[in-house]
């Protein structure tokens, strides 16, 4: 076995159904909205457009450690030094976030119960197979091939989710937190990216998480209605461990150590990072989608059923708010907007 490649043991049901009625209309929407807004990642992304390493890929403000004494002391040259390695670091780990999804939807669609809802998993491990692809790519061919190891959440994550028996677990990690948080994410990247690539994909690929994420949404109230007292205590604590996993420590560290920061350098950034989080003192469009983020997380909780006192106590844990306002989520209510 290589450095990048590891195995897992799996077993599960696989379900060959053979009712082709449309049970779930809602389902079949979100398999037509997919069969019509498929592209295709060579033909659909200006490739030719270069890329300018020497400015930057993400926004800075998504910098750990931005702003901050730490930032200040920096040159200009390593600022730029640190937001190419700090930014490659990041893709990366959606990188290998996305592999992980194709894997998890080729087993949901032995899985799921509806046709409706294997025909719909089946254009989801396409999607997926296609963000492995676009990342992949412009990582290598625009970054310079810097692609970085799987960071031990990510993977923490996907084992689990991938050696799991049951598809309502699978889904709640996959579609209900990950790809909510992805959302978030994405969007964030669309629009505050520095590299116009890097944007053009990640608008892309947003709109496909978008309805993967409504897979969740649809798919998970009846079978979170059904699930006995005991089944429900697992999901809700895989779920708030799930949020854990995706949070908190994907720390760079790696992308630290290759500018040449020594340990106590970046023991401190470590520190600063965890102070803004609690804080939430970040540049304010950060400030801006992470509560957007959290306000989706809520909302979909609710909508499949998982906000019971149980989820709500575990959001609060990790510094989410399970009564957030939708309508809150504005620049106009922020201050000093
Ligand atoms: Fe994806
Ligand atoms: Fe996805």
């Amino acid at each position: 076995m290589t450095e990048t490649e590891h195995r897992i043991q799996s077993e599960y049901e696989t379900l060959y159904q053979r009712e082709y009625a449309v049970l779930a209309p809602d389902m079949r929407r979100l398999y037509e909205n997919a069969k019509r807004d498929q592209w295709n990642a060579s033909r659909d992304i200006d490739w030719s457009q270069p890329v300018d390493l020497d400015k930057g890929i993400f926004a800075d403000g998504l910098i750990d450690g931005y702003g901050s004494e730490f930032w200040n002391k920096l040159d200009e040259k390593t600022r730029r030094e640190l937001n190419v390695e700090f930014s490659c670091w990041r893709i990366s780990q959606l990188l290998h976030g996305e592999e992980g999804a194709m894997l998890a939807c080729s087993q949901l669609v032995d899985m799921v119960p509806t046709n409706d809802a294997k025909f719909f998993q089946s254009t989801q491990v396409v999607d997926e197979a296609r963000h492995t692809e676009v990342l992949s790519r412009y990582l290598n061919e625009k970054c310079g091939g810097r692609i970085y190891p799987m960071n031990h959440n990510v993977k923490h994550l996907f084992d689990y989710l991938l050696g799991q028996g049951k598809w309502f677990i699978k889904t709640a990690g996959l579609q209900l937190v990950a790809e909510t948080f992805a959302v978030g994410l994405f969007r964030m990247l669309a629009e505050t990216a520095q590299d116009p690539v890097l944007k053009s994909i990640s608008k892309r690929i947003l709109l496909d998480e978008s309805r993967h994420m409504g897979f969740s949404v649809i798919g998970l109230p009846d079978m979170i209605a059904s699930l006995s007292p005991s089944e429900m205590s697992e999901l809700e604590d895989f779920v708030a461990e799930a949020c854990r996993l995706v949070l908190r420590g994907q720390f760079p560290r790696e992308a630290f150590e290759k500018i040449g920061f020594n340990k106590s350098e970046i023991d401190q950034v470590q520190k600063i990072r965890v102070e803004s989080a609690k804080s939430n003192d970040y540049v304010f469009f950060r400030q801006i989608f992470r509560r957007e983020m959290y306000t989706q997380v809520v909302s979909n909780m609710k909508k499949v059923g998982l906000m019971t006192p149980r989820t709500a106590e575990n959001l609060r844990k990790l510094g989410i708010d399970p009564t957030i306002d939708g309508r809150a989520a504005t620049l106009e209510s922020q201050p000093g907007a």
